[in-house]
């Protein structure tokens, strides 16, 4: 099939563009990585698709293209660019975050209603749009009330899917990830900042107790969800992608010591607002309706983003 992933030089996007390559799909990958604070690693992230012959790189802005030219032989479309992070989405942030989650997601909206051979667009929804969470699991149907600006981002971009499936038949499915982790991990969250803390023997910034809990999901498992997504023969629906088990931040730290083989320096920080105190996704629906099976634990996946932590900052590690 002929597949288009915005947000391709991404965390998730460069694996899944990598996935799809290798089972024998076309690929347009479009991202803008030009000025962006952590360019570096998004061209580390490209380094293996980019050398596909199946895979087409398409350094542009999606707010300022032709998105009907670029959906014009897409079968399938991923939809994952956008700001990603809860914490950055306030003050004077949030019209980037509007921009790139709302008024983006609404243009591709508006392409995919015109795009002519289109049989699904799979949508990059979060778990923070269902807000706190008290520790119970989250299923499709629990209530969404986002408590950052970014959940609130998200779930309007679900919502206009809604609105486009409804009024144009616009095929899509969305998936509501959860917590994200491993190898090309974003910069900016958490077992990131944590494993190069640790590598680099600086203070590691932990927000609040540590005892929040996430519903941690390795990234091969979110990519299978994704792939499994494309080929969904219902339109207008949503599934909750979450991982093999559950953590408290202090869980995740006590591991990363003992990958690092040394004690770390922890600098506390306060809560941060929009932070939820715990998620966990019920994602029997997924199972039954995707074949979801997540597979890759906490252990398993934690040493695989250290190994890739070490490779990417390692030459530059004082002796
Ligand atoms: P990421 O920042 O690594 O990838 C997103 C990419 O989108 C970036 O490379 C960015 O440059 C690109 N982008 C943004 N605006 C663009 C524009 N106007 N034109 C072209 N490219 C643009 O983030 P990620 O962690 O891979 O997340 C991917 C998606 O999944 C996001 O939509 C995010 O909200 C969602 N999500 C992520 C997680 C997670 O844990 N990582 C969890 C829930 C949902
Ligand atoms: C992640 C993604 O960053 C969001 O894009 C996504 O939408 C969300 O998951 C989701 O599930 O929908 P988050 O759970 O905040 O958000 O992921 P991390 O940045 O990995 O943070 C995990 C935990 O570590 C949080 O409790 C956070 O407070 C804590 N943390 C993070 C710290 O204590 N210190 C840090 O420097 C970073």
């Amino acid at each position: 099939m002929k597949i288009v992933i915005t947000g391709a030089a991404g965390f998730i996007g460069s694996h899944l563009s990598e996935a799809l390559l290798a089972s024998g799909h076309d690929v347009t990958g479009v991202d803008q990585i030009g000025a962006h604070p952590a360019k570096f690693v998004k061209e580390d992230n490209l380094k293996e698709a980019i050398r596909h012959p199946r895979f087409v790189w398409m350094p542009a802005d999606l707010l300022s293209i032709d998105l009907d030219a670029l959906f014009a032989d897409a079968d399938v479309v991923f939809h994952l660019a956008g700001i990603a992070g809860v914490r950055g989405s306030w003050g004077s942030s949030f019209k980037d975050y509007l921009h790139a989650n709302v008024l983006l997601t609404q243009n591709v909206l508006e392409a995919c209603k015109r795009a002519p051979r289109l049989k699904k667009l799979v949508y990059a929804s979060s778990s923070s749009v269902y807000g706190g969470g008290g520790g119970a699991y989250s299923s499709e149907d629990s209530p969404t009330r986002p408590i950052s600006p970014y959940g609130l981002t998200k779930l309007a971009g679900e919502q206009l899917c809604h609105v486009y499936h409804h009024e144009f038949g616009v095929p899509y499915t969305a998936l509501r990830f959860f917590t994200v982790y491993g190898p090309r991990q974003r910069p900016d969250m958490g077992f990131h900042r944590f494993m190069k803390a640790a590598l680099f023997d600086e203070p590691l910034p932990l927000y609040g107790n540590g005892e929040q809990t996430r519903d941690f999901t390795y990234v091969s498992d979110l990519v299978q969800a994704n792939v499994a997504a494309m080929t969904y023969g219902v339109h207008g629906t949503v599934f909750n992608v979450g991982g093999v088990e559950t953590a408290t931040v202090n869980d995740v730290l006590r591991r990363i010591e003992t990958l690092a083989g040394k004690p770390l320096r922890i600098e506390r920080l306060p809560e941060q607002p929009g932070d939820p105190f715990a998620t966990r996704a019920d994602v029997s629906l997924a199972r039954r309706e995707l074949g979801y099976a997540p597979a890759v634990s906490l252990e398993e996946g934690m040493a695989r983003q250290w190994a890739y932590i070490v490779r990417l900052y390692g030459s530059e590690v004082k002796p």
